[in-house]
């Protein structure tokens, strides 16, 4: 091929990626907070603590438990911070904190340390969190991803904010919530499926434990597959015994494909334990 024919042919891709790029950008910007930027090198506090936000409802599913139905503690409503001090203060603090962002991260990666009183697994006296390790899978934070979330529980109520940008953040961790929170892919599989909504936050199933909801691994046997899609969609119908009304978020209809849901229902009907 001549030199011209090469410039063209490379021109003309050029083009192709630049309409390409233009035409996925809308929809990036739709989904996505404008702040959330990938180059490190521009990585500002603004764009941190919207990264730590969008942790928070997305990735780190602390929005699952953490809100308004009484499941565990509604850090939107609190003043984390101020909470976070009384708490360091009390007598029942088991663990190694000195300041606010320290009990934060401890609170992140060793729920037990202090367990908010009405909150602990049912049974133990406040003795245990149920909470699970979010450094740990199926969450698996990093500790970037851990102090972006912490940069936005001091912002969000107007604190200072004391944890340190990155100075060597894994681009890959930006990218990919970038990624996440921008276009949600529908799942391929059953343990996609699992991942994307956060059921092992709450239930013991593939390999990874919570005591929060009944444990799953047996689930096959126990229910038809009519009943487990209902436990899905409408989970308030039928109680599992032991455990209380409420508890299951009841969007999953709303949110899940109709693919997907049958990918997860199947997946559930195969765990005999
Ligand atoms: C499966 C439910 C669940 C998930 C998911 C969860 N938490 Fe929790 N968390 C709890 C419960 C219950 C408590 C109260 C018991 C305790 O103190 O450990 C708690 C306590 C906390 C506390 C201590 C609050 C205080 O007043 O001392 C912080 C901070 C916290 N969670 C942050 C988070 C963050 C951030 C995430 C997401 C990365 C998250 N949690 C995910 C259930 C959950
Ligand atoms: C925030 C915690 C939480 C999350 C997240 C959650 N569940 Fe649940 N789930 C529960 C609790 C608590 C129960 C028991 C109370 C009830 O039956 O509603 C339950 C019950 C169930 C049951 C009935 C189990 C039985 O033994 O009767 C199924 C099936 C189930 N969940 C599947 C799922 C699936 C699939 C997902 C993810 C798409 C999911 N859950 C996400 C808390 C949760």
């Amino acid at each position: 091929m001549s030199v011209l024919g090469k410039t063209v042919g490379f021109s003309v891709l050029l083009t192709l990626v630049f309409t390409l790029v233009a035409n996925l950008l809308p929809q990036v910007e739709g989904e996505a907070p404008e702040e959330k930027i990938i180059d490190l090198g521009a990585l500002t506090m603004d764009s941190f603590v919207a990264l730590g936000e969008s942790l928070f409802s997305g990735k780190g599913t602390c929005t699952l438990c953490h809100n308004d139905m009484g499941r565990a503690p509604d850090l939107l409503a609190i003043d984390v911070i101020q909470t976070a001090e009384q708490h360091l203060a009390d007598e029942s603090y088991r663990g190694a904190a000195s300041d606010a962002v320290g009990y934060l991260h401890e609170s992140l990666v060793d729920p037990g340390a202090y367990v908010v009183k009405g909150f602990g697994k049912k049974g133990s006296n406040d003795g245990e969190s149920p909470m699970p390790h979010v450094d740990k899978p199926p969450i698996q934070l990093s500790a970037v991803e851990m102090d972006a979330i912490i940069a936005f529980l001091q912002a969000k109520d107007g604190h200072e904010i004391t944890v340190e940008l990155p100075t060597e953040a894994p681009p890959a961790t930006v990218e990919a919530e970038k990624k996440s929170s921008a276009a949600p892919a529908p799942a391929a599989t059953g343990e996609e499926v699992a991942a994307k909504y956060g059921c092992q936050a709450c239930h013991t199933l593939l390999g990874t434990e919570s005591p929060v909801g009944p444990a799953l691994t047996d689930v096959g046997s126990r229910l038809s597959v009519e009943q487990i899609r209902e436990s899905i969609i409408q989970p308030d119908v039928e109680i599992a015994e032991g455990f209380s009304a409420g508890m299951m978020p009841k969007d999953f209809a709303d949110r899940m494909t109709v693919k997907e849901l049958e990918m997860i229902v199947k997946l559930l009907s195969e765990q005999k334990g």
